[in-house]
This record gives structure tokens, sequence and C-alpha cells, in this order.
């Protein structure tokens, strides 16, 4: 049976790694969703590579060419949009990535991860589809779960308004799901690494500026603190718990998405910094945020339950991360 699978946030990084793995399958019809047009060769986001601003390029591996793809552009913090969506494609499982990141205004925060979240569900409550909503680790905070690991079952403390969003929109998808209105699932996403993403997380962070001093752009590396202890999982692997959550039967509400191994931010540096061929960096620290977590160990056994399993460890993560970088100073 061919089913239809909508992917909202499908032109972001995850929702690329997504569709990616959705396509692959060859058993569904995959329909990604965004405000932005469609395009096959970019990310919404940009990177500087090498101190220059610009799109962050789709890795070839991303290009969407599969027959069984398609992109409609729809803003869902729009609720007749989101209605009529729905109503047109008919999805039998929804995977929910759209939405706005740390540090964006509140307004966009309460916008594209609560309201948009709401308007969804709402739509959903008349089709009976799977709802996988894309959430965020960071909900549990510094006491989350009263200690570690972090447990799906434990206390949640968002220590930021980012997290306070994402935690709002898990409350809507729950409220849905028991009262019986949705199929809903929540992914817990820790923090995520791949070529493509974000420079606003560490990795990217790092790559980008081990970039612009091989072109003698800078002269050092500027971050924040080091000392954290941080779940890293591939995004490849999170595409990979995305469908395992979204295809299980019924079960679970709430699932952590992480690769059950604490890494040492000090760790990453090194191994970019390694990946990027580069002898002993000058380094200048940077004060940190005010309110952070020192640590998050993660318990990923329901996960593990549904038979998902890492593919792609760290220093390959990171190295695929490093070399996507290389290529694109070596194009520019
Ligand atoms: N990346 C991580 O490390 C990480 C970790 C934990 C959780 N998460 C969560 O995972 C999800 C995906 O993350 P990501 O890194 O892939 O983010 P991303 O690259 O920013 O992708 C999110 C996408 O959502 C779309 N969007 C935003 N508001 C929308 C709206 N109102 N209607 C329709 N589309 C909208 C944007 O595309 P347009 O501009 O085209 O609309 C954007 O491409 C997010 O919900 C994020 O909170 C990410």
């Amino acid at each position: 049976m061919t089913r239809t699978i909508l992917v909202t946030g499908a032109q972001g990084f995850i929702g690329r790694y997504l569709v990616r793995a959705l396509c692959n399958r060859g058993d569904c019809r995959v329909v990604g969703v965004g405000r932005s047009p469609g395009n096959t060769t970019r990310f919404t986001h940009t990177i500087h590579p090498g101190g220059v601003e610009r799109a962050a390029p789709l890795p070839n591996a991303l290009v969407p060419d599969a027959p069984n793809y398609a992109y409609v552009a729809t803003d869902l913090s729009d609720a007749a949009a989101a209605t009529q969506l729905i109503a047109e494609t008919a999805p039998d499982i929804v995977f929910h990535l759209a939405g706005s990141l740390r540090d964006e205004p509140f307004d966009r925060l309460v916008t594209n991860n609560i309201v948009a979240t709401r308007h969804l569900c709402e739509a959903l409550a008349a089709h009976g589809a799977v709802l996988v909503l894309g959430s965020s680790g960071s909900i549990y905070g510094e006491l989350g779960g009263g200690g570690l690991p972090l447990v799906e079952t434990g206390a949640t403390e968002p220590i930021d308004l980012y997290a306070a969003t994402k935690r709002a929109s898990e409350d809507i998808v729950r409220i849905a799901t028991r009262a019986g209105r949705i199929d809903g699932r929540v992914a817990r996403i820790f923090n995520v690494v791949g070529p493509g993403q974000e420079e606003r997380h560490v990795a990217g962070r790092i790559a980008s500026q081990l970039t612009e001093l091989r072109v003698g752009r800078r002269n050092g590396i500027a971050l924040g603190p080091l000392t954290a202890w941080r779940d890293f999982i591939d995004v490849r692997d999170v595409a990979d718990a995305l469908v395992a959550i979204g295809f299980a039967g019924t079960g679970d509400i709430f699932y952590n998405v992480a690769s059950g191994h604490e890494t040492q931010i000090a760790t990453v540096y090194d191994l970019l910094v390694a990946a990027a061929g580069i002898a002993d960096p000058p380094l200048t620290p940077l004060p940190g945020r005010g309110v952070d977590m020192a640590r998050q160990v993660v318990d990923v056994g329901r996960l593990r339950a549904l038979g998902w399993k890492p593919r792609v460890d760290l220093p390959q993560s990171l190295g695929d991360v490093m070399q996507y970088y290389l290529e694109l100073e070596t194009k520019a």
C-alpha cells in the first residue's frame, strides 16, 4: 500500500534528510511543506564558508529527484491554509518539523512553534493521521527528570523561551492525543550534527570559523565555553529515528532522539580541528549563555525498542560536516 507522507519544514536542515530517507523507502508518496518556494539546490538558512554569506547548498545526495516527491508552499500559521493542505493531501503520516529555532524573536517562536502546531492538530483531527512532532531535548532543562539520565517520563523544566515554546507544542499534541483526536507522537531531538547544518549549532559554528581561518580571513577561533557535555546525534540517524517513530504501531507518545552517548564540546572542537587539517589554532574564549545545562545524559531505550540503531558515529559525522565546508572553500 502506498502511503502519503507529509513533511513540514521539508526544505530545512532535518527536513531535507528526512525527505531523502522517506523517498528511498520507495513505498510512499512524499509531500514537502514550507513557506518558501520549492527549490532543489539549498536549505532555507544561510552559512558563511570563508566569511562570505550564502544560502547553504544541498549536498548532492539530498537533491530531491524522486518521482514520488512533491512540494507545496504553505504557511502553517494560517489556519485556513493548514486545513486546506490536510484536506487536499489526505496524509497517512505527518512529520511536523516546521518551526523557529533558538534565539529567534519571541513572536516568531510563538507563531511558528505553538500556533502552527495547534492549526495542524486541528486540521488533522478529522483525518486520523499519525502526527510526529519534532520537539527538542532542551525541554528537559538542567533539572529535567530529577537527574540523569533524561527519561521521557521525567520532569521537564525549559530554560529558555525556545524550549518553552517547544514544550507548549508538545502539550498541544499530548492533549489532542489523549483526547483521542489525533495519533500524536513527540520526538525530543537532541544536538544534531551533519553536513549543511546551521552555524548557530556548535559544530557548524566551529567548522565555519575553521574555514575562515584556512582562507586567511581570521587569525583564530572564538568560542563560548567548551566544558559542557551534550548528546550529539547524526542528522541521518535522526531521519531514521523519525521514520521508526512515525511507522511504529500505537505506543508511547514521547521519544528521546539521541545517540545515548555523552560527549564534551571540547571533543567536538578537537575532532573538527583535526578534520580541517589545522594544527592547534589560537582559541579565544567567549562568555557562555547566562543559563545553560552542564550535562545531558539521555536514555534512548524507547527509541531502540522500535528497532532503531545509530549508523553514523561522531567522528564520521563531524568529518562530513568539515568536508562540506572544505568543498565550498575550494569552490569559492
Ligand atoms: N537542528 C537541530 O539541532 C534541532 C534539535 C532539536 C530540535 N529541532 C527541531 O527540529 C525541527 C527542524 O529543525 P531544523 O534544524 O531542520 O530547522 P530549520 O532548518 O530551521 O527548518 C525548519 C523549517 O520550517 C519552515 N517553517 C518555519 N515556519 C513555518 C511555517 N509557519 N509554516 C511552514 N513552514 C515553516 C522553514 O522553512 P520556510 O522558511 O520555507 O517556511 C524552515 O525550513 C524544528 O522544529 C526544531 O525546533 C532541531
